[in-house]
């Protein structure tokens, strides 16, 4: 699909931005954050110089999501990307996470008062935001920079989470193992496969979320040691033409596991802020991210992950980082269909 540049809201001369104008910009840019089957379980309310972020439990997947992790993983993404949009602005975002336990949806609250420039680190960030695609399948055979992976696990603490690379032989090939028993187990059940199919769209279809056929390939081909990828198609053969004839097996690029030190939304919440900091560091890099969460959607395989490849923390998404050429495209709702006033009538923020 086209992707429409996100534009910085007019300043009515040396006047900031008009309130709505901007929460129209900031949620424009935060609709772009992953989410587990894309299903972009968010809404946003604005009242002044204050924007608050609202995980959708309609949008939760009830069989493969029952506690809300992905969901609060979702949500997480999206408001570091909403706080990296107020940073693109030169606004310091004052945020407060979980901030009423008798309100467990609302995910945040984001204000802001003062200003101060954005750095280039936070401008190449927030470039990336509309432009980084979910990959799905093998990369090319080169290491990537120790510098990278280095501000990778950085930025991650900074979050509260740890991005921790499975250098061993052995983890690298359980962990793909892992995640073919899972996959195998979730296609096995009909609850499942019919939920995903639901999040599956087919070729045409106009919705604005879950996974379009233009997001994966029609064969994806192995990965050394191989991750198998979600059944998306579902047998009808939908996705994308793959990439040269003949081509074997491709690396599974570096493989990481995205961790935090407790397993609740508070946690859940670090964990897709963190993911999506080292998602857009990457990309600023030109290093695409392949995500695997079937084998934390079963108990004991996440468990053991946890217990024997990990050092006991909580796994909460496998990654495998490389370089590649992408074709993926995704979709997004449009920001004003999310973006309410605090009175719960939509903002007037123009088309999109
Ligand atoms: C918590 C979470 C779990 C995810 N799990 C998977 C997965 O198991 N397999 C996969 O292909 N993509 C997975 N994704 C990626 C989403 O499918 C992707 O973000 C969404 O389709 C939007 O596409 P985009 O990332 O290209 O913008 C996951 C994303 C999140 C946030």
């Amino acid at each position: 699909m086209d992707i429409p540049p996100l534009r910085a809201p007019r300043a009515a001369g040396p006047e900031p931005p008009a309130a709505a104008e901007l929460a129209g910009y900031v949620v424009a840019a935060a609709v772009w954050a992953p989410s587990v089957h894309n299903s972009q379980p968010w809404w946003f309310s604005a009242d002044g110089q204050e924007i608050s972020l609202h995980a959708d439990a309609g949008r939760q997947l009830p069989v493969a999501d029952p506690r809300g992790r992905e969901m609060m993983i979702s949500c997480g993404a999206a408001l570091f990307t909403a706080r990296l949009a107020l940073r693109s602005l030169g606004y310091v975002p004052e945020t407060s996470v979980l901030p009423d336990p008798a309100q467990p949806l609302l995910v945040a609250r984001v204000s802001w008062r003062q200003q101060v420039a954005a750095t280039g680190y936070e401008q190449r960030l927030f470039h990336q935001v509309p432009l980084r695609r979910t990959h799905r399948g093998g990369f090319d055979p080169l290491p990537l920079a120790p510098e990278l992976l280095t501000a990778l696990a950085d930025g991650a603490r900074r979050d509260g989470a740890t991005l921790r690379v499975v250098g061993d032989e052995g983890h690298r090939a359980a962990l793909a193992a892992v995640t073919e028993t899972a996959e195998h187990a979730l296609r096995a059940d009909s609850m499942y496969a019919r939920e995903l199919a639901s999040w599956a769209p087919a070729p045409g279809s106009t919705r604005r979320d879950g996974v379009p056929h233009t997001a994966y390939p029609a064969q994806p081909g192995r990965t050394l040691p191989h991750f198998a990828g979600r059944d998306f198609a579902h047998g009808h053969g939908w996705g994308t033409a793959r990439p040269g004839p003949g081509a074997g097996p491709r690396s599974a690029g570096v493989v990481c596991l995205l961790t935090t030190a407790g397993d609740r939304p508070v946690d859940w919440v670090n964990a897709g802020q963190a993911l999506q900091r080292a998602l857009l560091t990457g990309a600023t890099c030109g290093v695409a991210a392949a995500l695997h969460s079937q084998p934390l959607e079963r108990a004991r395989l996440r468990e053991f992950i946890r217990t024997e490849l990990g050092d006991g923390s909580f796994p909460q998404l496998v990654l495998r980082l490389g370089t590649v050429i992408q074709t993926a495209a995704s979709v997004r709702r449009r920001p004003a269909s999310v973006l309410f006033a605090s009175g719960g009538e939509h903002l007037s923020i123009g088309p999109g």
